[in-house]
């Protein structure tokens, strides 16, 4: 059995103008130690897509769908339901560290909580656990940092706290949301690293949103691409890199540099915007920025429909010129 089944989830929020449809019946599966890659450009609800799974929606936001976590529908459960496998069995690293971080709080006390509370540790045992966890996301003197507050760290440890917060009780599923961003290079590579052991080690699964393609070759099993708040692509991540089925993974992966292909032309811009998600077109969301636009494309919007080897597109071309 998965340990995740998402089925037809949408988000809306109701603004004065309207209503947003920030995320629009998206669908996927995610096994037992898999690693789902989530890329999209800024805005096409990749943040709102986890952020409802764990009932963390702003106060004009609304969920709708199903979403199983072992089974357990977590679209609709009561919040007191939801705390007791959020942090637990279900922990997400937020896109902005403090937003997780209580600032009034020693990192000690924030961290050990998380044990006491969820694992009946005592507090030595706890504090002994956080160190561990901070030695393992590579904070330097962990014995005495831990005891700081968050301002005394700076952005890209603060990131590193977080990550070693969320793994203290050794979820069965990480969601992690633009995890590596404020890190340099190194620190970003002894991460994924250390989140390669722990799906190994522990079989956990992994949802990772993240803007860095290189982020997503190096760690995941499959890649969900998002544009307009909808899934237009969804692939094994070495089909998906060697030949993007969707016009707009296309384009995405065109606009990185690759150190791989020599001679390579410059580096290329989508050009346009992505469309109003209060307005959404009727037809293709891409299309307008679409070098294979047809009249069909501004008139009906394709479906995500599965194409071969466990890959899915929702595009109306059979094959990318
Ligand atoms: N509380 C809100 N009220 C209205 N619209 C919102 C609200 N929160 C998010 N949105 C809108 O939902 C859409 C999706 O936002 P989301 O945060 O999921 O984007 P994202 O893909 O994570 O982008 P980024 O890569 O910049 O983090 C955006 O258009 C955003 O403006
Ligand atoms: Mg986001």
């Amino acid at each position: 059995m998965s340990i995740l089944e998402v089925n037809d989830l949408s988000v809306k929020f109701r603004v004065r103008d309207g209503e947003v449809a920030a995320v629009n019946k998206v669908s996927f599966a995610l096994e037992k130690g898999e690693i789902l890659g989530v890329v999209g450009e800024s805005g096409s609800g990749k943040s709102q897509l986890v952020l409802s799974m764990l009932g963390l929606l702003a106060s004009n936001g609304e969920a709708s769908g199903s979403v199983k976590f072992d089974g357990q529908e977590l679209i609709g459960m009561k919040p007191a339901a939801l705390n007791e496998i959020r942090g637990d069995r279900v922990s997400m690293i937020f896109q902005d560290p403090m937003t997780c971080l209580n600032g009034y709080l020693t990192i000690a006390k924030q961290m050990t909580e998380v044990l006491m509370l969820h694992k009946g540790m005592d507090y030595q045992t706890a504090l002994a656990r956080s160190t561990e966890m901070l030695d393992a996301v590579k904070i330097p003197d962990a014995k005495n940092r831990v005891k700081r507050y968050p301002h005394e760290f700076s952005g890209g440890m603060r990131q590193r706290v977080m990550i070693a917060m969320s793994l203290l009780c050794k979820p069965d599923l990480l969601i992690a949301d633009e995890p590596t961003t404020a890190l340099d290079v190194t620190v970003q590579a002894q991460i994924i690293e250390l989140l390669n052991d722990l799906k190994e080690d522990l079989g956990m699964s992994i949802i990772m949103i993240t803007h860095d393609l290189g982020v997503i070759a190096g760690i995941s099993d499959n890649v969900l691409v998002m544009y307009a708040s909808r899934a237009v692509e969804y692939a094994p991540v070495h089909g998906l890199f060697e030949s993007p089925n969707h016009p707009y993974t296309k384009a995405l992966l065109r606009s990185i540099p690759r150190l791989d292909k020599a001679g390579q032309e410059d580096l290329y811009a989508i050009p346009g915007n992505p469309p109003n998600l209060l307005h959404l077109p009727q037809g293709c969301a891409f299309a307008e920025r679409c070098d294979h636009q047809k009249e069909k494309c501004l008139e009906d919007r394709p479906l995500l429909r599965s194409v071969s080897d466990g890959r899915q597109k929702a595009c109306h071309l059979d094959v990318l010129p």
